[in-house]
């Protein structure tokens, strides 16, 4: 096995699938992770035979515990662990309910931070490995305002990460943390937001999940801390905070 080995969770579709077919192509060997096993299998086949497949919930901590597990017992070790479940919502703020806001919080922020504590013994052991978090724009910059809770579980996710990298920084310089925040993306993402809404595919000036899944396989080799997929994006979050953001007079 030449590559690294790659674990990306929510692989059965959209920027994981892409990412999944990017990485085997590089010399990677897989494992996908999501809960629709029969699409997991069909992205497994154009991965080539390094690629396991391996169905999870991942809003189960005991599930990823199994995920990292298994990783180790099929490859032996685990290099990059690939931190992408995710699901939004179509709701207004003011018509939140206080379910909206826990499944937001399961989906993006369980998921991601139960995929960081169970990978993070094996990271120690070995004293080096990588996570990769998917965030998106609308977690450093609120735009969306019918994303509401989806923004604020990835604003979540964006301190987590961050503060994660700091602590793992000293005792182990090994390990490392990476975000990468996408825009609007063509996938399913949009049609499987909570209460349904816009196609993501009906949104001007997105990007396809391959040239996403193209920016996080370079982000695996420069181990970059924080990584916007479409140009122009941080000078969108300067302007914005430019905007909302100022010292006393
Ligand atoms: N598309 C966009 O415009 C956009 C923009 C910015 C950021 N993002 C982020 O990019 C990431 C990928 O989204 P996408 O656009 O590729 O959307 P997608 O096509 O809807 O993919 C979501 C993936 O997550 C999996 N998933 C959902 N809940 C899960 C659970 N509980 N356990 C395990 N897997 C689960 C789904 O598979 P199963 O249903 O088989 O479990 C699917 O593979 C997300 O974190 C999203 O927030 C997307």
């Amino acid at each position: 096995m030449a590559g690294r080995v790659v674990v990306i969770t929510g692989a059965s579709s959209g920027i994981g699938a892409a990412l999944a077919e990017r990485a085997a192509a590089a010399g990677d060997a897989v494992m996908l992770v999501a809960r629709n096993e029969a699409r997991l299998r069909g992205v497994a086949a154009r991965c080539g035979k390094e690629a396991h497949v391996h169905p999870a919930d991942c809003t189960s901590r005991l599930e990823v515990r199994r995920a990292v597990a298994a990783a180790v017992a099929r490859f032996d070790r685990i290099d990059v662990w690939v931190n992408n479940v995710g699901q939004g919502i179509t709701r207004r703020p003011s018509e939140l309910s206080e379910e909206d806001v826990e499944l937001m919080m399961r989906v993006n922020v369980h998921t991601a931070l139960f995929g960081m504590q169970e990978v993070l013994p094996h990271f120690r052991d070995r004293g080096t490995g990588h996570v990769i978090n998917v965030s998106s724009m609308l977690g450093r910059v609120p735009f969306a305002v019918h994303r509401s809770a989806y923004n604020g579980a990835k604003h979540f996710l964006n301190a987590l990460t961050a503060n994660f990298r700091s602590e793992m920084q000293e005792a182990h310089p090994g390990i490392v943390f990476s975000l990468v925040s996408p825009g609007v993306v063509y996938t399913d993402f949009g049609k499987n937001a909570v209460h349904g809404g816009p196609d993501s595919r009906s949104f001007p000036q997105g990007q396809s999940a391959e040239e996403v899944a193209d920016v996080i396989l370079q982000v695996m080799e420069t181990r970059a801390p924080d990584v916007y997929t479409r140009p122009g994006s941080h000078d969108r979050v300067v302007d914005y905070f430019d905007q909302v953001g100022r010292d006393p007079a």
